[in-house]
């Protein structure tokens, strides 16, 4: 999702507008103090931010020793684990790879994928039931599941299931004219139900085939899940009070799942999809909205109109208060949203289960730390909203291969971070049984009746227990290596104060902050933090290296996050407005890190107007999948701002990319 502010309200840029208001210092806050005498001592603030962290810098440290390990000696001159030529920044109208590689685009939207298999109209005149069988709109958040990856990992890198996110809609792109409105209002119910079943889930089966090109199978695991799709709600607020609806009285069922950015993928072979800016989907008129609506932004009007229409399916989107209870409205509708929501792609009838002890809140994704067999599961999710916080999970019961299921993400802990200006951290459960978080509550003098009032209201929880506001927590990613964790902040527009660790005002450019668990002990509750990355131009950044980021490897706002098996970082950027049209960055882009040297390369850029994201690799690391999101983002049937693609006159669509070598080996 583009980031740039933009107040209008039907068909805004979707990012919700910052509804933080509680007292709790920022990050920068917390450590401002102890920087400024390094930030003198320096002579520059951000490479002040870094030195603060002293043998904690990244490349000098090589990959920060274990607490209580003793610092290793810098290491001996090793082969790179980047043998390839940095691709230069570009702001073509194409995919740029280093020599030797080819990126191939592969089932954009609207690609035919069950049901009659629709043919995609370049008119974009495919009805709504046609694009309930067709790949959505604005790829996202993406797993490959080797075919042979029903409970465990699976090896089969020649056939599997490609499951991916389609975050939100170009509404302008969507309909062959754009979308019909009369007076600020939606009069065509097949255009929103087209727009509604462009949002969701693709689960698609491929194939190598003998040329060694992926093709799309047709299958009966092929499956579209969209923003109607039937799902169930598990977890402790499961059947709450305010879940009821008039679609669910009892409070236990939902339709649909929509702005899926960032995903995870369990131990036992599911998917998660992650609801991110959904809030901006509905509209409340009421002038005094509870708690559980206000603390997430909702406002009068959504960013669609979708509740403009008549019919049940569409009224659902307005929380309005209409009828004498909960059970004959949608006031509670908006609370079946802000979840993780469970699939499982070997399962094509299967329920999608929305796993409500993970927390509420703008999910951009889920990642699990290294699963031990006997021990808790443990896997950590950011709130991507400017001043919002990092969460972590550990499941109650412990994991079990082969036998373990969704389960184990109904009972367990849901903690959020501080991060502590010397540099530790503690995790701070959000549970009404902890006798910390029921201080906590008595001293701001906020109840919860239940955990799952709690999980319903998680940004009120956190802000009670005294978390640390971040700027815009984006993915999150596990070093195979070391268990370290990882997390984009990609920027923060609404941060006020200076100081060394986010040393710009309005941070425009973002960081990546990294943190390793005390004992490495997953499920404990104290960590200890640094800073791998600030992004941003020459004269205001720091590279993993502790040297300011250069010609290769100029990067802003990052946001897509992954380690391969050999222990790299990927690095995807969603910059948006000026940050893409003007400056040094180019285009969207995604690098690769070697966090042990701190060698940092671009290694892709993405056509005009395009955002990269979502990324996923077989097991034998000869394919990674990518997805381009947005390219032209903007784009009318008039006015196409990108062709990307198809080409000179064409729509721009949404892809994913198939990335190999020409010589067919492993990657990297
Ligand atoms: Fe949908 Fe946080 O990006
Ligand atoms: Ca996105
Ligand atoms: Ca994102
Ligand atoms: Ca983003």
């Amino acid at each position: 999702m583009r980031q740039e502010d933009d107040n209008s309200v039907l068909f805004g840029n979707g990012d919700e507008l910052p509804s933080n208001h509680s007292s709790n210092p920022h990050f920068n806050q917390l450590i401002e103090t102890r920087l400024a005498r390094r930030q003198v001592l320096a002579g520059g603030a951000a490479l002040g931010a870094l030195a603060f962290f002293g043998a904690a810098v990244p490349g000098i440290s090589s990959a920060a020793p274990a607490a209580g390990q003793p610092q290793s000696t810098p290491p001996f001159r090793q082969r790179s684990k980047l043998p390839f030529s940095a691709v230069a920044v570009s702001r073509g109208d194409d995919i740029s790879v280093p020599d030797g590689y080819k990126a191939s685009p592969f089932i954009p939207w609207g690609t035919p994928i069950t049901g009659s298999y629709p043919a995609f109209l370049e008119d974009a005149s495919n009805s709504a039931e046609d694009q309930a069988q067709q790949t959505g709109m604005h790829h996202d958040g993406m797993h490959f599941f080797p075919i042979d990856a029903q409970r465990g990992p699976g090896r089969d890198s020649e056939h599997g299931l490609l499951v991916l996110n389609h975050e939100y809609i170009d509404v302008g792109l969507i309909h062959p004219k754009g979308p019909t409105v009369v007076d600020g209002k939606r009069i065509s119910a097949e255009e929103v139900r087209k727009e509604i079943n462009a949002h969701g889930v693709s689960v698609v089966e491929i194939r190598r085939n003998p040329q060694g090109d992926w093709e799309v199978l047709p299958s009966a695991r092929n499956r579209r899940i969209t923003a109607a799709t039937p799902m169930q709600i598990r977890g402790p607020a499961r059947g709450h009070a305010l879940l009821r609806t008039r679609y669910s009285p009892d409070g236990t069922a939902t339709r649909g799942t929509q702005n899926n950015c960032a995903n995870g993928f369990t131990p036992w072979g599911t998917y998660l999809t992650c609801e991110e800016n959904w809030a901006g989907y509905f509209a409340s008129r009421d002038t005094q909205l509870p708690r559980e609506l206000s603390r997430y932004g909702l406002r009068d009007s959504s960013r669609y109109g979708w509740e403009t229409l008549a019919g049940d399916e569409f009224e659902r989107f307005d929380a309005t208060r209409k009828a004498a209870s909960a059970e004959g409205d949608y006031r509670n509708e908006p609370n079946h949203f802000g979840w993780i929501v469970e699939i499982d792609p070997f399962a094509p009838e299967s329920a999608p289960v929305k796993r409500t002890a993970l927390g509420r809140f703008a999910h951009e994704g889920l990642v699990f730390a290294p699963v031990k067999p006997g021990r808790p599961v443990v896997c950590y999710s950011g709130d991507d909203s400017q001043n919002e916080y990092i969460y972590k999970y550990v499941s109650r019961h412990k994991y079990r291969p082969g036998r373990s299921d969704g389960s184990l993400l109904d009972d367990g802990t849901l903690y959020v971070a501080r991060f502590d200006g010397n540099g530790k951290g503690k995790w701070l459960a959000l549970d009404i049984h902890d006798k910390h978080f029921q201080r906590a509550c008595l001293a701001a003098g906020v109840s919860f009746a239940d955990q799952g009032e709690v999980l319903i209201n998680t940004r009120l929880a956190a802000d009670i227990v005294g978390a640390t506001k971040m700027d815009r927590p984006e993915w999150g990613a596990v070093n195979p290596d070391n268990g370290e964790v990882y997390f984009t902040l990609t920027n923060n527009k609404s941060r006020s104060e200076t100081d060394a660790a986010n040393p710009r005002p309005a941070n425009a450019y973002g960081h990546i902050i990294r943190w390793r668990e005390r004992s490495w002990n997953s499920a404990g509750r104290r960590f200890s933090w640094d800073l791998f990355l600030l992004a941003g131009p020459e004269n205001d950044s720091v590279g993993p290296n502790g040297q300011p980021l250069g010609a290769d490897n100029l990067l802003a706002s990052p946001d897509g996050l992954w380690f391969d098996p050999e222990g790299r970082l990927w690095i995807q950027t969603d910059m948006s407005g000026s940050q893409l049209h003007s400056g040094p960055f180019g285009n969207n882009q995604m690098l690769v890190a070697d966090p042990a040297s701190g060698e940092m390369k671009r290694f892709l850029v993405g056509p005009q107007g395009a955002e990269v994201t979502g990324i996923s690799a077989t097991p034998d690391f000869r394919t990674l999948f990518v997805n381009i999101q947005h390219p032209g983002e903007g784009s009318t049937a008039d006015k196409l701002l990108s062709t990307w693609p198809d080409g000179p006159g064409k729509r721009p669509r949404s892809s994913t990319l198939v990335i190999t070598r020409e010589d067919g080996r492993r990657l990297l």
